[in-house]
């Protein structure tokens, strides 16, 4: 039996409109996936959280507060998750500790963002280590880590395996502020580093994917450890 935390990319659940068929299959997939033990899924902010951050920042509003906003954006896709899963408490935590209080005794939590200074990727690396589970899914919309942006320079070639050293010096060079789009913040790889947390970076759009990493098969990924 598995237990898994995804971080699910905000990319992914909307694009200009709220992708529900893609939340309707995701939901059914690992709702009825058999070795499926426990499973914390935290929800990205996406085009949301941009298209909220980016006017403030240009207005001078310094990142405390622009993160301020795209935690708020984080919450509102995390409620549109939690209202498709049954088994989930219907409510979304505001912080790990009460995130693990409400998944005492259930199968699923779904949360967003918890405090300025990280991404969605750190809460749930954080969600994982406070439970003790090991294995990581961050669900991204591209089929893993690249040494650059794919959509800049096709011809680059993914990264199939990486030491957590490697990707956090490869984080690092990207991340810079509120709504940095980065393939995962620098603090969710240090809290992985600590905690030997193996992450697979994957296609999230790909619904197979999540089912195959439960059942140890193999994927196209990056995988982090
Ligand atoms: P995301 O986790 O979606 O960040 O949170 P991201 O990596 O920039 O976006 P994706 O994964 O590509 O969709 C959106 C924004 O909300 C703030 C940050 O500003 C982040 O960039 N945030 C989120 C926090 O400050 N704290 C949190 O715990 C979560």
């Amino acid at each position: 039996m598995k237990k898994i935390v995804i971080s699910l990319g905000g990319s992914i659940v909307l694009s200009n409109t709220i992708n529900i068929e893609f939340l309707k299959r995701f939901t059914q997939s690992i709702e009825s996936a058999p070795s499926l033990e426990k499973c914390g899924i935290v929800v990205g902010g996406g085009s949301l959280a941009r298209n909220y951050i980016e006017p403030m920042r240009k207005a001078g509003v310094n990142d405390y507060y622009l993160d301020r906003i795209g935690i708020r954006a984080t919450r509102l896709n995390a409620e549109l998750l939690m209202n498709l899963i049954k088994d989930a408490e219907k409510q979304i935590p505001e912080s790990i500790d009460e995130a693990i209080q409400m998944w005492k005794g259930r199968k699923f939590i779904v949360m967003g963002g918890t405090t300025p200074g990280h991404t969605t990727d750190t809460v749930a690396m954080l969600l994982a280590e406070a439970e003790g589970i090991s294995e990581f899914i961050n669900g991204t919309s591209v089929d893993g880590v690249y040494p650059m942006d794919p959509r800049l320079n096709p011809d680059v070639k993914m990264i199939e395996k990486m030491s957590y050293t490697e990707a956090l010096s490869l984080s690092l060079e990207s991340y810079k502020n509120a709504g940095s789009n980065v393939f995962m913040d620098p603090v969710s790889l240090l809290i992985a580093r600590r905690a030997n947390i193996k992450i697979h970076v994957m296609n999230g759009n790909n619904i197979e994917n999540y089912t195959r990493v439960i059942e140890n098969k193999k994927i196209v990924e990056t995988l982090i450890s």
